[in-house]
């Protein structure tokens, strides 16, 4: 079994898999506020159609962490049974959610296998998450995080979008929220993903910033750094970790292992792909499993050496967060 690996010797462990487009939100950074058309229903895979595809490439190619993203993917009926089909593959499982549900799933998600959940939350104030997410949810999303903890998923991290003028001034905040909750709140670096295109250079809140402030009020230093996106720190007293997703400043391309799949089963290179390799027309066409391998290879070959964010080359995807999967 050889791993799949691309032109630049990188190899891919690591599969992404939407499960829908829609979501309860609307973030800003994420989805317009109207005119958003979800996929078809009969255009999204099945469940059935997702675990064949994930089971190819654990058992193929070694694949062996899967994360479940969409949109959200709680709004996806059924998710229980989509993870007890993916926690038989033997994988580390994982989900990235808003939690606003999080409450009335959690405790089945663990049972069928979910191991770990990473959590979106980008304000702790309760005006500014409404205009940031466009709903009044906040105290469902804290409940979620209880929940979380409550039925046993370990870790929980939570993630934060700090975008300049928006919400930058909760760094410290959010840096004691996780030291109480016992929770590993990880600060990332906005990305020019965002449907109303309001991503400019100057929104950004670079890494080093990030750490100074912290640094000021709660003591950390750095953890040894592995092939992860997050850049870790530990706090000095032993309070836990904290961690800064630098997409921007400190693109972790070079190390990528990262393919994703969207709900509607196209398979994609890299977060900022711009092209789709159709699975699913593959798949609903009868394909055999060595047919699926010959167009993931290819797709793998193809890939590019990074997003290319800072430079005039960027070429910014069609399809938005919630489109391609987080
Ligand atoms: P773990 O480290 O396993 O907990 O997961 P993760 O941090 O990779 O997953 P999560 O879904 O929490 O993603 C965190 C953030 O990393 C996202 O909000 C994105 O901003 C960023 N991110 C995730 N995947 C990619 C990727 O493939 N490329 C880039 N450039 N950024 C990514
Ligand atoms: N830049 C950085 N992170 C983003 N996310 C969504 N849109 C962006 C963006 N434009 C994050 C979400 C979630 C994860 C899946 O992706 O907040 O934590
Ligand atoms: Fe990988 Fe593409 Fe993300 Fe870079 S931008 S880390 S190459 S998925």
């Amino acid at each position: 079994m050889a791993p799949l690996t691309d032109t630049f010797g990188r190899v891919h462990r690591d599969l992404r898999i939407a499960v829908t487009d829609r979501c309860n939100f609307r973030c800003q950074y994420c989805m317009p506020v109207e005119g958003m058309k979800w996929m078809p229903r009969e255009g999204l895979l099945t469940f059935e159609e997702i675990a064949r595809i994930a089971r190819l490439l654990v058992q193929r190619y070694d694949i062996d962490s899967i994360r479940l993203t969409g949109g959200e993917p709680t709004v996806r009926a059924h998710l229980p049974t989509l993870v007890r089909k993916l926690s038989a593959l033997g994988v580390d499982l994982s989900m990235t959610t808003n939690a606003a549900t999080l409450r009335l799933v959690a405790h089945d998600l663990h049972e069928a296998g979910l191991q770990r959940l990473n959590i979106s939350l980008d304000s702790l104030r309760q005006d500014r998450f409404i205009e940031l997410t466009r709903r009044d949810d906040l105290d469902r999303v804290l409940d979620g995080i209880d929940a979380a903890l409550e039925v046993g998923f370990e870790p929980v991290k939570i993630n934060v979008v700090l975008m300049r003028g928006i919400n930058d001034d909760e760094i410290v905040d959010f840096a004691r929220f996780g030291r109480d909750k016992g929770v590993t709140v990880r600060f990332i670096e906005f990305m020019p993903l965002d449907a109303d295109e309001q991503w400019g250079p100057e929104r950004v809140v670079p890494l080093a910033e990030v750490v100074e402030r912290i640094n000021d009020v709660f003591p950390i230093e750095a953890v040894p750094r592995t092939s992860a996106p997050a850049t870790r720190y530990r706090y000095g007293d032993g309070a836990g970790e904290v961690g800064v997703i630098a997409t921007v400043t400190e693109k972790f391309c070079d190390s990528c292992d990262r393919i994703r799949l969207t709900a509607d089963g196209q398979f994609r290179n890299c977060l900022f792909a711009v092209t789709d390799y159709n699975l699913r027309d593959a798949l609903r066409a009868g394909a055999t499993d060595d047919e699926l391998a010959e167009i993931l290879e290819g797709a793998v070959s193809d890939k590019w050496a990074g997003h290319g964010i800072d430079t005039v080359h960027f070429i910014r995807p069609k399809r938005n967060m919630s489109q391609i999967g987080g």
